[in-house]
């Protein structure tokens, strides 16, 4: 069933664990999200940016969901991801979207304050959750081979800010910037765990941590001892996706059929989902 996420959070942080927000561009790796997420009875979180919402329409890709989650026994959620505008989130919302994330932090706290809280308002109102930002986290969903790391201080999450903005805007979830950052680079990241503790003693709410590619496994499993409910994947599926056909043109250079080549990008896509599935401890909490 298509659900708004609320009560998911809270049961998963009293749970200990967080739900994968995973994010999708084409009906097969929806197909692929959602069915590795029901044999393996977890509640999952299907999301667009507003770029994978532009391509495919975000009618079509809540017709897609509903239908899917229409017969199924697990709680999914269809959520909007770094939705940058009021306009964004009312297409979502209107679409049939139960959640959504505006993301206001290229903005001055003020304006992100304003533009949450309206955005709080109208979404509440028709029974969506929202996810509000604090600090940047920056990086697009990309392999970004050869570049370094770089976080620049001023974009980490401050914890007295995180602790004012929750106050003032009352939304349902806080990405947090801790060191995380879109995409795979030449080094892994390391969470700021200290930062996260800090946060946490000011600020009563889950936690979301997007970049979920590439963050090496014992620092996710402490992340979500320390009160992270979702986690959001993008890269590692994107790179799936295109590895698993490539592989396919390899074995079967002349194939031309989408339904014959575009399977294997899927099961790709569902191995990754099954591990992290499997990391974020959600197996069996549909
Ligand atoms: P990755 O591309 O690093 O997995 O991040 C995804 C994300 O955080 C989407 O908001």
């Amino acid at each position: 069933m298509l659900v708004n996420p609320v009560k998911l959070f809270k049961k998963a942080q009293k749970g200990g664990y967080a739900i994968g927000a995973f994010n999708t561009s084409n009906v097969e790796i929806t197909k692929a999200i959602i069915e590795k997420a029901e044999e393996l009875k977890s509640p999952v979180i299907i999301e667009t940016s507003e770029g994978e919402m532009e391509s495919a329409g975000a009618n079509i890709v809540a017709a897609e969901v509903k239908e899917l989650a229409r017969g199924s026994k697990i709680p999914i959620v269809l959520h909007l991801d770094h939705g940058k505008s009021f306009e964004a989130v009312r297409e979502a919302v209107r679409a049939g979207y139960t959640s959504v994330h505006i993301d206001g932090s290229d903005l001055t706290f003020n304006e992100n304050v304003e533009l949450t809280k309206a955005v709080r308002e109208y979404a509440h109102y028709n029974d969506v959750a929202v996810e509000g930002e604090i600090g940047h986290i920056s990086g697009k969903s990309a392999h970004h081979k050869d570049e370094r790391l770089v976080i620049e201080k001023k974009n980490l999450t401050s914890p007295k800010k995180a602790e004012e903005f929750v106050v003032k805007t009352k939304v349902d979830i806080l990405a947090i910037s801790i060191g995380n950052i879109h995409g795979i680079y030449a080094e892994d990241p390391k969470l700021d765990f200290k930062r996260l503790l800090e946060i946490r003693e000011l600020v009563r709410k889950p936690f979301s941590l997007h970049g979920g590619s590439g963050i090496p496994k014992n620092q996710v499993m402490r992340a979500i001892e320390m009160g992270i409910v979702k986690v959001n994947v993008n890269t590692e599926l994107r790179m799936a996706f295109k590895e698993g056909i490539m592989h396919e043109f390899d074995l079967h250079p002349d194939e031309v059929v989408p339904y014959k080549y575009l399977p294997a990008g899927a099961e790709a896509v569902s191995r990754v989902v099954e591990q992290k599935i499997r990391l974020f401890g959600s197996v069996d909490k549909a």
